[in-house]
C-alpha cells in the first residue's frame, strides 16, 4: 500500500556527491504514485544533470526565483506542496533553514511551506560533528522538522569513513511513506486503550566490563526500545522503561519512568524488579549473553600483553520472564542476521514469549542505529510482516498486535480491558 499516492512531494537536491541518490529516491516517490516536483540548486547542478532528474520526475527541475514564466515560483512550490524533501540536506541548507535565510528558490521554498519537511543530511563527519551544525541540527529537529539519518559509512573523497552518509534512498522513501501513515492514521489523537495498563520496555545495549575504561557492546542505539516505550506511553500505559542509554522522551510521556543500567546484571535486576506488577513486558534491549568473569579493576596495561578474557553466560531475562510469567504477554524481539523466522519461531518457543518481533539487522536501513525498521510479528496465530517504516510507526503497529493479545487474554480470563 503507498501512502504517497497522490501526493505533491517538492524535491530538493543540494550540492553533495550524494545528490546522485537522488535520482533514485524521485524513482521510488514517483513509482509509489508521487507527484513529484524537484528543485535543483546552483551546488546539485554540478554534481547532477537536470535532464536525468526531469526526466524521471514528474515536472521539470526548477532552480531559480527568476524564472519568467512564474515570478513567484516558491510560494508555488511551498504553498502546494504536501511534503518537501531535501535530500542531500548539507550544512549549507540546513544552516540557511534553521536561520531563516532565504536566497535561492530552494531556502525561499522551504520558509514559504507550512508542509512537514524531511531533511537528509549528507557531510563530512567533521561537518555534522561541528558546533554550529550541531546547533542547527538541533534547532531544527526541535522546531519538528523530519529527520533521516545520516547514517555512518563511506563518504566521498578519499576512502574516509565515519557518520554523515545520507540514508539509502528506500529508508528516506520509507519516511515520507510513514509521514503520511501517521497523518492518516489516528496516531495524533492515539487510542487510550492502554490506559490504566503498567508496561516495562527495555531499550539499548547492555556493556559488560573488560575493565574500568572497557566494555564489550553492541551497537543499539535503543531508539526502537524508546519508541515502544513512548508509544505505549501516548495510549496512556504507564511505563518503566530501562535503558542502557539516555534519549529524550517527550516532554508531553509524563508517564514513562527511566531506569538506567549498564549491563545484563543490572538489566536483569531492574527488569526483576517490577515484572510481578505489569501487564505486558516488551524486551527490546539488546542484551549481551556473555559477561566478562575475570573483569579487571583496574585499567589493563598494554605492557602485558593482549589479556585472557574469560567469558560466562549472562542470564537470559526473556526466557526468565517466559517461565514465570503468570498473567503478564512476554514480547521479545529477534535481531538475525540468517534464518529469521525459523529462529524467531524457535525463540518464541524455547522463551515461551507471547510474540517475537523478528528483524533482519543485515538488511539495509533495518535494525541497529538506523530510524527504520522493518519487522515481522510472529506469535502463536502466524507471522505478519510489515514494510520498512519509521521505528515510531513500527512501534504503533507492535502495540496494535499487543492489544488483540491482551484483548484476548482479558476474554479468557474474564478480566475487563
Ligand atoms: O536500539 P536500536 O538501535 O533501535 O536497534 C534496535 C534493535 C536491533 C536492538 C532491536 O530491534 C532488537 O532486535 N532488539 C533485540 C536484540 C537482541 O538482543 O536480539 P537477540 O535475538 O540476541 O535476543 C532475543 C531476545 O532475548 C531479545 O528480546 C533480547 O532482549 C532478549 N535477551 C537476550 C539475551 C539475554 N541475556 N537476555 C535477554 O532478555
Amino acid at each position: 500500500m503507498s501512502y504517497i499516492a497522490g501526493r505533491r512531494v517538492v524535491l530538493g537536491v543540494c550540492g553533495g556527491i550524494a545528490a546522485y541518490k537522488a535520482v533514485e529516491l524521485t524513482r521510488l516517490l514517483t513509482g509509489a504514485g508521487a507527484h513529484v516536483s524537484p528543485i535543483m540548486t546552483p551546488g546539485a547542478q554540478r554534481f547532477l544533470g537536470q535532464t536525468t532528474l526531469s526526466a524521471l520526475a514528474s515536472e521539470p527541475v526548477q532552480t531559480s526565483l527568476w524564472d519568467e514564466s512564474s515570478p513567484i515560483p516558491h510560494t508555488r512550490l511551498g504553498q502546494n506542496a504536501d511534503v518537501i524533501v531535501v535530500a542531500p540536506a548539507t550544512a549549507k541548507i540546513i544552516g540557511k533553514l534553521a536561520n531563516g535565510i532565504s536566497d535561492d528558490l530552494l531556502s525561499a521554498t522551504l520558509l514559504a511551506t507550512r508542509a512537514p519537511v524531511v531533511l537528509a543530511p549528507a557531510m563530512h563527519t567533521e561537518m555534522w560533528e561541528h558546533p554550529a551544525v550541531r546547533l542547527n541540527v538541533k534547532r531544527l529537529d526541535d522546531w519538528g522538522f523530519h529527520r533521516v539519518g545520516p547514517d555512518e559509512g563511506r563518504l566521498a573523497g578519499g576512502g574516509d569513513s565515519g557518520v554523515g552518509r545520507m540514508a539509502e534512498p528506500a529508508a528516506i522513501a520509507a519516511a515520507v511513506q510513514s509521514l503520511f501513515a501517521d497523518l492518516l492514521s489516528d496516531d495524533l489523537a492515539p487510542s487510550r486503550e492502554l490506559a490504566g495498563r503498567r508496561i516495562l520496555v527495555t531499550a539499548g545495549g547492555t556493556r559488560e566490563p573488560i575493565d574500568p575504561v572497557r566494555f564489550i557492546g553492541n551497537a543499539s542505539s535503543g531508539k526502537m526500545g524508546y519508541e515502544v516505550a513512548c508509544e505505549a506511553a501516548r495510549r496512556g500505559a504507564s511505563v518503566v522503561l530501562v535503558s542502557t542509554v539516555d534519549r529524550a522522551v517527550p516532554g508531553e510521556l509524563s508517564n514513562i519512568d527511566v531506569v538506567r543500567v549498564d549491563t545484563a546484571d543490572q538489566m536483569h535486576r531492574a527488569v526483576a524488579e517490577v515484572f510481578g506488577a505489569v501487564d505486558v513486558a516488551v524486551m527490546a534491549a539488546a542484551v549481551a549473553d556473555f559477561k566478562v568473569s575475570n573483569a579487571a579493576s583496574e585499567k589493563i596495561k598494554k605492557a602485558g600483553g593482549p589479556p585472557n578474557i574469560v567469558l560466562e553466560p549472562t542470564v537470559d531475562i526473556l526466557a526468565e520472564l517466559g517461565r514465570t510469567k503468570t498473567t503478564q504477554i512476554v514480547v521479545g524481539f529477534a535481531a538475525e542476521t540468517h534464518s529469521l523466522l525459523d529462529n524467531a519461531r524457535g525463540k518464541l518457543v524455547q522463551k515461551n514469549a507471547d510474540l517475537i518481533v523478528a528483524n533482519d539487522v543485515s538488511a539495509p536501513n533495518v535494525g541497529f542505529h538506523y530510524d527504520t525498521n522493518q519487522v515481522t510479528l510472529v506469535d502463536a496465530s502466524g507471522d505478519v510482516d510489515l514494510p520498512l517504516m519509521s521505528k515510531q510507526r513500527t512501534a504503533a503497529a507492535i502495540w496494535d498486535r499487543i492489544e488483540i493479545l491482551l484483548a484476548r487474554r482479558s476474554a479468557a480470563t474474564g478480566r475487563s480491558t
